[in-house]
């Protein structure tokens, strides 16, 4: 089947099989590896995409219900010049050890920060909780995500 969505900015057509979960098809269509594929069964986050301004699990998702939607992954959160300043928080707290979870935790944080620019601990740490990290204990993600807020606040976070 044929769809057309827009994927950071680039409006695309793809031909897929029904099945195809969106992950499957930004992974292996488009090449857009940096969203993950961890347990499939949308419970670790890894897979998360931002559709229509939403935080998504995208192996939950099949391609062609994205027909027609806007759909952000992580590399279109990063920008040519440098890092962002929700990347730049997630450096400076060392909020990344392996890595595989961290284009979730990214999307995920950025969907909740643009809707939410003054969401509180206790809000980041609810939305962030269905996303699962095996390595850095959560705090350092959190101290990232509580000061990256300055930066959507003043729309600066891109
Ligand atoms: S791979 Fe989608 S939630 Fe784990
Ligand atoms: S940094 Fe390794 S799973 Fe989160």
């Amino acid at each position: 089947m044929l769809v057309n969505f827009t994927v950071n900015g680039r409006a695309v057509q793809v031909d897929v099989e029904p099945r195809t979960t969106l992950v499957d098809c930004l992974r292996s269509t488009l090449r857009l590896t940096g969203t993950h594929s961890g347990c499939e069964h949308g419970v670790c986050g890894a897979c998360t995409v931002i559709v229509d301004s939403a935080a998504v699990r995208s192996c939950l998702m099949l391609a062609v219900q994205a027909e027609g939607s806007v759909l952000v992954s992580v590399e279109g959160l990063s920008r040519e010049d440098g890092l962002t300043p929700l990347q730049t928080a997630f450096r400076k707290h060392h909020a990344l050890q392996c890595g595989f979870c961290t284009p979730g935790m990214l999307t995920t944080a950025h969907a909740l920060l643009s809707k939410e620019p003054d969401a509180d601990e206790a809000r980041i740490r609810s939305v962030l909780s269905g996303n699962l990290c095996r390595c850095t204990g959560y705090i350092p993600i959190i101290e990232a995500v509580l000061e990256a807020r300055a930066a959507y606040r003043k729309k600066d976070n891109s």
